[in-house]
């Protein structure tokens, strides 16, 4: 009986002490290095899930559906297994009003720096297709902003 209480015992405080680890592991701040080469493997993931799914809708539209469903489910695991998990250790998701601040943060930039920065590059250099198209999605960037910045607000004001 006595035993039986001791190893429970210590089944618990092996319980307690992995708990604590993974809490302590999961809190402990991660290097410089370690949080840019999450973000460049993320970039590569999210990346990888967009092209495989254009390349699965046209395997799909050449008949080819084995190759399509083949590249459908791996875009499935570099989005939903890889990046999550990295999204994960990076500690991507925070609150909904800390998410609302990044895509806010994320959208100006593109809005009114890059895609800006981007048409001006392309129309110097001839290339008015793509001139057109940064300058397009540089509008549609801006309405993404202004609406995340209002659903933020309303947060804000509950
Ligand atoms: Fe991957
Ligand atoms: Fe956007």
């Amino acid at each position: 009986m006595k035993l039986r209480i001791t190893i429970a015992a210590l089944a618990l405080a092996a319980l307690f002490f992995t708990i604590g680890h993974l809490t302590a592991q999961s809190e402990k701040k991660m290097s410089d290095q370690t949080m840019q080469n999450l973000s460049t493997a993320m970039h590569g993931e999210a990346f990888a899930y967009a092209k495989y799914q254009l390349f699965a809708a046209h395997a799909r539209k050449g008949g080819n559906v084995k190759l399509a469903n083949m590249l459908e489910s791996t875009a499935k695991t570099e989005r939903f297994e890889h990046f999550a998990e990295e999204a994960k250790l990076a500690g991507v998701v925070g609150s909904d009003a800390d998410n609302l601040k990044d895509a806010i943060q994320g959208e100006s930039y593109e809005a009114t720096t890059m895609y800006r920065e981007f048409s001006e590059q392309a129309e110097k250099d001839g290339d008015h297709q793509a001139a057109l198209r940064f300058e397009e999605i540089r509008k549609d960037e801006m309405k993404h902003r202004d609406a995340f910045a209002a659903q933020l607000q309303a947060l804000e004001n509950k």
